[in-house]
């Protein structure tokens, strides 16, 4: 009842980073960290999927499994690379004897893209830099001009996060570089990823250990980018780059028009109180493929347009107006699958409520406070499972965009400016939508489409 329909999900047991995105050969290929065993963090394995499309998914056999020494705790997060017309995927060896943690940055190469051959490690446990502890993880391998570069999320020793660069000729020999992370940046930063679009640079990363700050880092760990060149970053201008519950770990891509893309985990790590876990045996999705695009110092996301093809059944509405409340089943419009897009009058200066997944005593509720400027997503009658709400600033409102998947939604505000991702478990016949306003208003455009 909760298994996403249009996301990547496991088929069983625990799924969280995404890991080796690429456009490979006319194709794509999406790993993710999956324990197949059981619905919490241990045994990682890299599954596989590949799709020409990112929205018709074809599973593969599992890509990596913890079975040599240098991984035998688990294969945990990495890359991929082309070189050669061969997939090269970069991953962390986690190694614990006795608790005692040992990292190995390994390599492993594919010709047919289905079969991989562990080369073994690449950085050995003992050539971790002496300033950083063995939690030194998750290597992003990409090349810039004309030299590959492996970013890392590490620790120093006195127990502070940062990112670190090694550089590279052949994918095969590694040069420590530098730290890319001035400063304290919590405890430690997982997940390391930069994208480049014409002059426009960011760091990607997901830090843990920053503390909340009004509408800000209210998740137990974050996910956000410092919009940089992989200069020494001192100052901490860090944003997140969703505003909701789960989302965590994102890798990003080049799709096939050259443009960047990022897939998140839609999960948080030391959070597993998910109802699919007792009641289905499997937790945790993927997001959807957004495109990225940074403009005026932001990042913004928006729904990958391929995203599209998913759209069957659909209805259009115009100038609908909304008294106190509208509810669209009179419209047909219901559901626990579908895409929904709310276009707003371009000088909208009102209130709006939606709430998502309505039934007896539920709703998800996304609202818009326009005199005090911000946007929330209300999760604390969403059905079973964790509860709570989320906030951030946003000038204006103009453009609605949500997904809603069996356990999820996420919501795209206006040009991709902010994104709600999270996780909810109505009940099923939880399916009706609702839009409230305090004044009376009208809606220029509504888009449904059933999935
Ligand atoms: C992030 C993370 C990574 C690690 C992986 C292990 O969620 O902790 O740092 O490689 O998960 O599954």
């Amino acid at each position: 009842m909760w298994k996403n329909k249009f996301h990547i999900s496991p088929p069983s047991g625990l799924l969280n980073d995404p890991n080796g995105l690429i456009f490979w050969n006319g194709e794509y290929h999406v790993f993710y960290q999956w324990n197949p065993f059981a619905c919490e963090h241990g045994a990682k394995h890299w599954a596989h999927l590949k799709s020409t499309d990112m929205v018709n998914w074809q599973n593969l056999p599992i890509a990596l499994s913890p079975t040599d020494w240098f991984d035998k705790n688990g294969c945990y997060s990495g890359s991929a690379i082309e070189k050669d017309n061969k997939l090269y995927l970069f991953y962390t060896g986690n190694v614990k004897n006795k608790d005692i943690r040992e990292s190995y940055q390994c390599l492993a190469i594919s010709i047919d893209g289905i079969n991989f051959e562990k080369k073994g490690p690449v950085i050995h446990n003992k050539d971790i830099p002496k300033e950083y502890t063995k939690h030194f993880r998750d290597p992003k391998v990409f090349k810039k001009d004309g030299v590959y570069k492996m970013l890392l999320g590490a620790q120093r020793v006195d127990l502070t996060g940062t990112v670190i660069m090694f550089s590279s000729s052949n994918l095969i020999d590694w040069v420590f570089e530098k730290e890319i992370i001035k400063g304290e940046f919590g405890f430690m930063c997982e997940c390391p990823d930069f994208i480049e679009t014409g002059d426009s640079k960011a760091l990607i990363f997901s830090p843990q250990g920053l503390k909340a700050d009004g509408y800000l880092y209210n998740n137990r760990y974050q996910s956000g980018y410092i919009i940089r060149d992989l200069t020494e970053i001192e100052k901490n201008n860090f944003t997140e780059l969703d505003r909701g519950f789960e989302f965590y770990a994102p890798q990003t891509f080049k799709d096939e028009c050259n443009k960047n893309v990022l897939i998140g985990w839609m999960g948080m790590p030391e959070e597993l109180d998910h109802p699919s876990i007792k009641e289905e045996n499997w937790v945790h999705s993927l997001t959807l493929p957004r495109y990225l695009e940074i403009f005026e110092n932001k990042i913004l996301q928006t729904p990958h347009p391929n995203l599209k093809k998913l759209r069957k059944d659909k209805i259009v509405l115009e100038n609908i107006e909304v008294k106190d409340y509208l509810n669209l089943l009179k419209y047909n419009i219901l559901g626990d699958t579908y895409e929904l897009i709310v276009h707003l009058d371009d000088n909208f200066s009102g209130d709006i409520e939606i709430d998502l997944r309505k039934g007896k005593n539920e709703k998800t509720t996304f609202s818009f406070d326009f005199e005090q400027k911000k946007a929330s997503l209300n999760r604390d009658f969403s059905g079973s499972g964790y509860k709570g709400v989320r906030k951030c600033h946003l000038n204006k409102l103009k453009k609605i965009h949500i997904f809603v998947d069996r356990c999820s939604v996420e919501i795209f505000l206006n040009n991709g400016e902010e994104v709600f991702t999270g996780n909810i478990y109505p009940n099923k016949e939880s399916l009706g939508i609702e839009i409230k306003g305090k004044i009376l208003f009208t809606i220029p455009k509504i888009e449904f489409y059933k999935f």
